[in-house]
């Protein structure tokens, strides 16, 4: 029989009593997270959302509720009302907030039963499918509900921060028009206008700029966005940004709001608040130094230049590739002179996963220096790049060429896969930067043409408008920024376009004719002829900012409900079929 809620009304919650409280009488209400039957005595580890407490049914005490504590099984809903005491010290369990003090039952109810859940809710070994498929369960896993706690935490001290700069919170529509993010878009069918199709938002940009064509100056919204992409572990079809717009402003005043709430976020999540200015970085010297837009700057092992040393010199490979364009990036890596061969051919996998043809090394051994290369360069040379690259007895060299963009790609993921094996990153160590200075334009060889690198409504420089028409659009550089958090994107931003001239000689240098441009931006191409003041802005990735700091690993921990790889829901079995009625409404066939 179960029992009716009632009047009864909580006194405390399950992670607060402490010996201070011993005396009182209290009542608590929860989960049974464990229970052990000792006889005429009883324990029950009462759980809710703030911890838990162990609870007494003592049968010498009270023969009635302890009768009916062997009945309640684990995650059955319990209330129970007693008295707190101080646990003998011997009896002591410092693995508990709470376990100083126990409660001795006088009266149970029995709120709920449970069926018995899949896996144990405290000590969850179940994959995680399972979990998912669980999720509500999951999620009442203290870990989970840290997570989640530390979420709430981070989106209220947003509010809190920009509400103290001046920014007003604004919502945008979800059913709207594709928006240029460059990832596929979620579409939903008109009923109303058959064949027609709204967009699910890739971000609010549009709206947020509109916003400021329409004079609020200061805009943020913590806003849903959808983009149909492969998932990753850092990547959702459906995931949250903390999105801000401002007006008159370059990218310092955009700094000047980001940085102080980071800050506020670090100290929230109840880290060290870091140093202002964060630090920064062009987007060249990046890919230079550390073959990454997202440097993890935990670590050093930063790129040596080797080109001059191998330009002309007597290993062909090399020498010919360099006459031909291409650059020599190395790294020298620590203790690495000792490695097995089959740690180097780990190694240089890694690397081909990511299209290298090989990697060559050098391996600096006490007395000579190991390496492929000696038997075209000889020993001298060879010598002489282990100098020029700086390297010490038992370090390793390793090096890559290849096209510029490619030598750093390719490097830049052999550095961050180093840093992991030999341990180089302190995962206790927070890292932030600035990426600034982006190339305007990428070149896609798939398809032979331009296409942004943010997105088409981001501003060049001053300085580089004038190439956008008939200049090397490569060389045209963006008022673009990154925020870097130990080597994940934690946010990207620009300062916008706001002369319809300008846009529309961007739009002509990325291959849209004028009719193309009226077609997918003409409300706001108007919009931009209507006194559009200068502006600029970012997105913060709300989700990867509690992954980081939650130290989670994957943005599955820190979103309630999310989808698995194939972008499906476990949980709801969704997408899902739909009754054919329903499509007949929409005018809709489907060709599976
Ligand atoms: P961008 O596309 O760089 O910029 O996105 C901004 C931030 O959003 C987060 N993010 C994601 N998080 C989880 N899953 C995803 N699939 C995903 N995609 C992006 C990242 C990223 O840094 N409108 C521009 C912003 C602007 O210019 O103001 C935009 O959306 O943390």
């Amino acid at each position: 029989m179960l029992d009716h809620l009632g009047q009864t009304k909580r006194t405390h919650n399950c992670g607060e009593l402490r010996r201070e409280h011993a005396g009182q009488t209290v009542t608590l209400m929860g989960w049974v997270n464990s229970r052990r039957d000792h006889g005429p005595l009883l324990f029950v580890h009462l759980r809710d959302r703030e911890g838990i407490t162990q609870v007494v049914f003592d049968a010498e005490r009270s023969a009635d509720a302890h009768a009916k504590a062997k009945d309640a099984r684990g995650e059955y809903v319990l209330a129970i009302t007693g008295k707190c005491v101080l646990r003998e010290e011997s009896n002591f369990n410092p693995a508990m907030t709470t376990g100083e003090i126990e409660i001795i039952a006088d009266e149970i109810k029995i709120l709920n039963d449970s069926r018995t859940p899949p896996f144990q809710i405290e000590r969850c070994d179940a994959s995680e499918d399972v979990r998912l498929k669980y999720r509500y369960l999951d999620l009442r896993r203290p870990e989970m509900q840290k997570n989640f706690r530390l979420r709430h935490q981070l989106a209220f001290t947003t509010r809190r921060v920009l509400d103290e700069h001046g920014f007003f919170e604004i919502e945008t529509p979800i059913l709207t028009k594709s928006t240029p993010e460059g990832a596929r878009d979620y579409l939903v069918p008109s009923r109303t206008m058959p064949g027609k199709f709204f967009a699910l938002p890739q971000s609010p940009q549009l709206f947020k700029q509109l916003l400021m064509i329409s004079g609020y100056e200061r805009y943020f919204q913590i806003a849903r966005c959808f983009r149909d992409e492969d998932l990753r572990a850092d990547r959702q079809p459906e995931f949250t940004q903390i999105d801000i717009e401002m007006s008159f402003v370059q990218p310092d005043d955009v700094f000047n709001v980001i940085e102080p709430l980071i800050v506020e976020c670090f100290k929230v999540a109840g880290y060290e608040a870091p140093a202002r200015p964060f630090q920064r970085m062009s987007y060249n010297d990046a890919m230079n130094r550390f073959g990454s837009d997202k440097p993890d700057i935990r670590f050093g092992m930063e790129f040596i230049d080797l080109t001059a040393q191998f330009d002309g010199s007597a290993f062909p490979v090399f020498a010919d590739a360099i006459k031909k364009g291409s650059v020599v990036k190395s790294i020298v890596v620590p203790g690495a002179a000792t490695w097995s061969r089959k740690q180097y051919d780990d190694i240089i996998e890694h690397a081909k996963k990511f299209g290298a043809g090989g990697l060559a090394y050098i391996q600096v051994l006490e007395g000579e220096n190991k390496s492929a290369l000696t038997k075209t360069m000889g020993a001298d040379g060879v010598a002489k790049i282990v100098e020029a690259a700086g390297a010490k007895v038992g370090d390793s060299i390793l090096m890559m060429c290849a096209k510029w963009e490619k030598a750093c790609d390719v490097l830049g993921e052999v550095r961050l896969e180093v840093g992991r094996r030999e341990k180089l990153i302190n995962e206790d160590d927070n890292r932030l930067l600035w990426v600034t200075e982006f190339p305007m334009f990428e070149y896609h060889e798939e398809d032979k043409r331009w296409y942004a690198k943010h997105h088409p409504f981001t501003s060049p420089r001053d300085e580089d408008v004038e190439k956008l028409s008939g200049g090397d659009l490569g060389s045209v550089y963006a008022k673009a920024y990154d925020l870097v958090l130990n080597g994940k994107e934690l946010g990207g931003g620009s300062v916008r376009i706001h002369r319809s001239d300008v846009q529309a000689t961007v739009f002509k240098a990325l291959g849209l004719s004028d009719e193309e441009a009226r077609e997918k931006f003409g409300f706001f191409l108007d919009a931009l002829s209507y006194g559009t003041p200068p502006h600029g802005g970012i997105a913060l990735g709300l989700d990867r900012l509690v992954m980081l700091l939650a130290k989670a690993t994957s943005l599955r921990d820190v979103i309630a409900f999310p989808k698995v790889s194939t972008a499906s829901d476990m949980m709801t079995d969704s997408p899902s079929e739909v009754a054919p009625a329903q499509l007949a409404e929409l005018k809709i066939k489907t060709l599976v």
